[in-house]
């Protein structure tokens, strides 16, 4: 009896271990943003970080699928995806090297400097060189 209650107890642990250890991997190709963020927080990245801070569409970093209207948003097609990226890094190093914010993520709302500071709803901000 004692000991088939102490064999169900260590499967709950195991099994809440398990599940614990394993955090939800829905996206398929982040490299700047960690592999395991919530999806609400990935999709206001997208919307109010991205599409607002650029005044862009979804469509202007993301690729259609081959044949389709609808947008492939694990492909790296499009050049402004990985521009995007190199801007993200860019964000992330100058809060945390000239702004002293310790541990800079990208949509936190500790940044300093984020992608309207620069872009100002704009995709290419408006460098006064013409
Ligand atoms: C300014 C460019 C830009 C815009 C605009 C943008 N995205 Fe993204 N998106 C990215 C980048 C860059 C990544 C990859 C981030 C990384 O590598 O950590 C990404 C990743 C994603 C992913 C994860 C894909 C995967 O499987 O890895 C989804 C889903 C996504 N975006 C949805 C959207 C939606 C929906 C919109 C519009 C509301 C949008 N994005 C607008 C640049 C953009
Ligand atoms: C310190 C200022 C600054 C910040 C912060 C910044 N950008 Fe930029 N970004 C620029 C400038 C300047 C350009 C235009 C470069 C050029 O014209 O060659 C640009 C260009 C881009 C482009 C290419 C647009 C095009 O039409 O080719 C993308 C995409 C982009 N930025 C995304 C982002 C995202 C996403 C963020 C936030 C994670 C961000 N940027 C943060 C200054 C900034």
């Amino acid at each position: 009896m004692y000991r088939n209650l102490i064999a169900l107890g260590i499967a709950a642990v195991v099994a809440i271990g398990a599940a614990s250890s394993s955090p939800v991997r829905q996206y398929k190709n982040l490299k700047v943003l960690p592999p395991d963020i919530p999806s609400a927080r990935l999709q206001r990245i997208m919307v109010d970080e991205f599409n607002d801070g650029l005044g862009v569409g979804c469509g202007f970093c993301h690729a259609e699928e081959k044949g389709s209207h609808k947008l492939d948003y694990t492909s790296d097609a499009k050049p402004e995806k990985s521009i995007a990226r190199e801007m993200m890094r860019m964000t992330l190093k100058i809060n945390k090297k000239f702004f002293q914010v310790h541990r800079p993520g990208i949509g936190d709302s500790l940044m300093i400097v984020n992608c309207s500071s620069c872009h100002h709803g704009q995709p290419r901000p408006d460098i006064g060189a013409e």
